[in-house]
């Protein structure tokens, strides 16, 4: 943008147009969020999730401890994650259909990958996406993701729609978060010697996003098996 009374200069006349590397902000050794890097792809994400949705809707699943989740979930992949009376499990079976999971679309794949990649997890090749929905007030309590066999590789984490306040904390549940704001298009990555860190999402507060309405999407990819 040409400011008032002055001549633009080539930086000026190019601010608006000039590639910016996508901004990212180191929150661990080895965690990550990169700002805005599912942008790009939203317009195949957007579809493929709906015909996940379709053939393994959202459902509000209940705890060990007999509580309901405020988070609605379903999964993709091989491997889908599901809590019951019973415990937390992955089964490749989706209890509520009796049908295997919807397979990983490949551009929720590639995402996954170059995410991982950018983190330096190269070749990270996920078998089950989580996929996680909130709504106004919903929330997800801090707590650890370590239902996966091993912790090689790391969690790749989605956002879209609505923002979220995304905590992140150590390896001990009374450790101090960090709060992260986390907006559409958003992607975290944690591994290595981060891999077990506890992590939670804030209540999530009244917003409309103009092409997901109220609510906000998450994605988190792992290699649980
Ligand atoms: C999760 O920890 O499973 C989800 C995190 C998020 O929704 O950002
Ligand atoms: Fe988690």
């Amino acid at each position: 943008m040409q400011r008032k009374g002055t001549t633009p200069t080539t930086l000026d006349l190019f601010a608006d147009e000039a590639p910016q590397p996508p901004a990212t902000d180191r929150i661990g050794p080895q965690s990550f969020v990169f700002r805005g890097l599912a942008l790009p792809l939203i317009d195949r994400l957007l579809p493929a999730l709906e015909a996940v949705l379709t053939r393994a809707p959202f459902r509000n699943m209940v705890t060990p401890g007999g509580y309901t989740m405020s988070v609605a979930l379903s999964s993709c992949g091989q491997f889908g994650w599901t809590t019951d009376r019973n415990g937390y499990q992955y089964s490749t079976i989706d209890p509520q259909t009796g049908q295997a999971w919807p397979e990983m679309p490949q551009v929720f794949m590639e995402l996954a990958r170059s995410a991982a990649e950018a983190a330096g997890f190269a070749d990270f090749v996920p078998d089950a996406c989580l996929i996680n929905r909130y709504v106004p007030g919903a929330k997800l309590a801090l707590h650890q993701d370590k239902d996966e066999r091993g912790y090689q590789w790391p969690v790749v984490s989605v956002s879209l729609g609505i923002p979220a306040m995304f905590l992140f904390g150590g390896h001990a549940r009374s450790d101090a978060t960090q709060k992260v704001p986390l907006f559409h298009g958003d992607v975290v990555v944690w591994g290595g010697e981060d891999r077990l860190r506890y992590h939670g999402v804030m209540p999530i507060r009244q917003a409309e996003h103009p092409q997901l309405g109220e609510q906000r999407i998450n994605f988190t990819f792992r290699k649980a098996r």
